[in-house]
């Protein structure tokens, strides 16, 4: 199959509650994690932890703690998209250097980097703002991710409805208090596609200059 372009991917996409058992070829997945991968993220620190959960038992008690919905259970993997507040300390150096190399970076902006970047991660920590701007990063990932499976017809839905120490708990995370959760995405093959709900008119909630609602 012809992966689907990236407005019909998007048009597409729905959140699919029901998955066929069938797994995922590991080429298929191979290429959405790297696509995931590939997303943007403040400063590129790329503060994701993605744990592919696949394993039967584990599915089971990510699905305990996501409310018993049943996309968790019946889909063959469900990314969690944990993010890692304190990456950036052993990140920072090697993603600077790995820009630098590629020639991506002039040696002038990975100085400026090198003393920006920490400056506004400790001002964030000041503020209580580390864990927003991880999970921002991460929401952007979880979007590569959804629109990925999409173009390679498969399903996907985003997930809020988890509790976070339980989801924690499942990835082996439990005691690690850096590590938060942002979305689980389970993945597989629909079952069923369920319709569209609607959106909003665009006057609702598109504006040009000002908000005039
Ligand atoms: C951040 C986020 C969290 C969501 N959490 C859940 C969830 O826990 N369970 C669920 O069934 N759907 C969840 N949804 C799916 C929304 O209900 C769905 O996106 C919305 O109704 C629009 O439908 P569509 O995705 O098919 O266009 C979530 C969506 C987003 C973006």
């Amino acid at each position: 199959m012809q992966p689907l372009d990236v407005p019909r991917a998007i048009e597409e996409r729905r959140s699919v509650k029901h998955f066929h058992p069938d797994p995922i070829a590991p080429e298929m997945l191979d290429r959405i994690v790297e696509l995931t991968l590939a997303a943007p993220s403040s400063w590129n620190l790329q503060p994701w932890r993605i744990v592919l959960v696949t394993d039967e038992e584990r599915r089971r008690a990510l699905h305990e703690v996501a409310f018993r919905q049943p996309q968790v259970l019946e889909a063959p993997v469900t990314f969690v998209f944990a993010v890692d507040l304190n990456a950036w300390e052993r990140d920072i150096e090697p993603m600077i250097e790995t820009a630098r190399a590629r020639g991506a970076w002039p040696d002038a902006y990975c100085e400026i980097a090198r003393q920006f970047c920490p400056q506004g991660q400790h001002a964030l920590a000041e503020n209580g703002l580390l864990r927003e701007y991880a999970v921002k990063d991460a929401m952007i990932a979880a979007t590569h991710t959804a629109l990925a499976a999409q173009s390679l017809g498969l399903g996907s839905t985003f997930m809020n409805g988890f509790l976070e120490s339980g989801v924690k708990e499942v990835i082996g995370a439990k005691d690690r208090e850096e590590i938060a959760i942002a979305v689980l995405v389970p993945i597989g093959h629909p079952k069923d596609v369920p319709m569209n709900p609607g959106r909003f008119p665009r006057e609702h909630c598109a504006f040009v200059d000002r908000l005039t609602d």
